[in-house]
């Protein structure tokens, strides 16, 4: 199977992604946040909260990885996009979330994992431009990890969806 061939965008709540690991877009703290971060800690419950507090926050470009608690899904993966300063300077450490974030889930042993759209949000990186990193980023992962077989992007919303389907078609073409 390509690396594309792994690579899917659904849109939904990505509290309710069935597999072995979602992909919380924290903040350095890892304490808790708004958007998909407070989603997931409500979702999981306050133990994941306690499991964050014993981590000692996490850099920006970095991840870290816990229990999937009361979630569906048996690992959360944190990391930490980039707050968008409007340079290119933010490419890379929001690459670097994908890649880190996906060696972390193949070191745990997770076949199947689920990302939202980091930084695009409260962070404000501009969509287009974070979906062609993310698509770039986890194509040249998935080529050094045989072992993850699918790597599911849940969009928030149908038109964030299309937008994103797109670019994931253009890039696999
Ligand atoms: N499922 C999937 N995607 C979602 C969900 C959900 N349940 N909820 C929101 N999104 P954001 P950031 C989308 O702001 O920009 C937090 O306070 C949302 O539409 O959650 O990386 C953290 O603690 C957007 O496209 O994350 C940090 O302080 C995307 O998820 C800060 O926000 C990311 O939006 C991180 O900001």
């Amino acid at each position: 199977m390509t690396v594309f061939g792994r690579m899917h965008a659904i849109s939904g709540d990505i509290t309710a992604f069935e597999g072995d690991a979602i992909v919380n877009a924290a903040n350095e703290t890892l304490l808790g946040g708004g958007g998909v971060d407070g989603a997931i800690h409500q979702a999981a419950g306050p133990g994941l909260l306690q499991e964050c507090r014993a981590l000692g926050g996490c850099p920006t470009g970095e991840a870290r990885i816990t229990g999937g608690h009361k979630l569906r899904a048996r690992y959360v993966i944190h990391t930490v996009g980039p707050i968008w300063s409007g340079g290119r300077d933010d490419d890379p450490a929001l690459a670097a979330c994908y890649r880190n974030a996906l060696r972390l889930a193949a070191e745990h042993g997770c076949r199947t994992i689920a990302f939202p759209a980091i930084s695009t949000g409260v962070y404000r990186f501009p969509f287009d431009r974070a979906s062609r990193i993310a698509v770039a980023a986890t194509a040249m992962e998935l080529e050094r990890l045989p072992s993850i077989e699918a790597v599911t992007f849940v969009l928030f919303g149908t038109e964030p969806l299309a937008r994103f389907q797109a670019i994931l078609t253009a890039a696999s073409a």
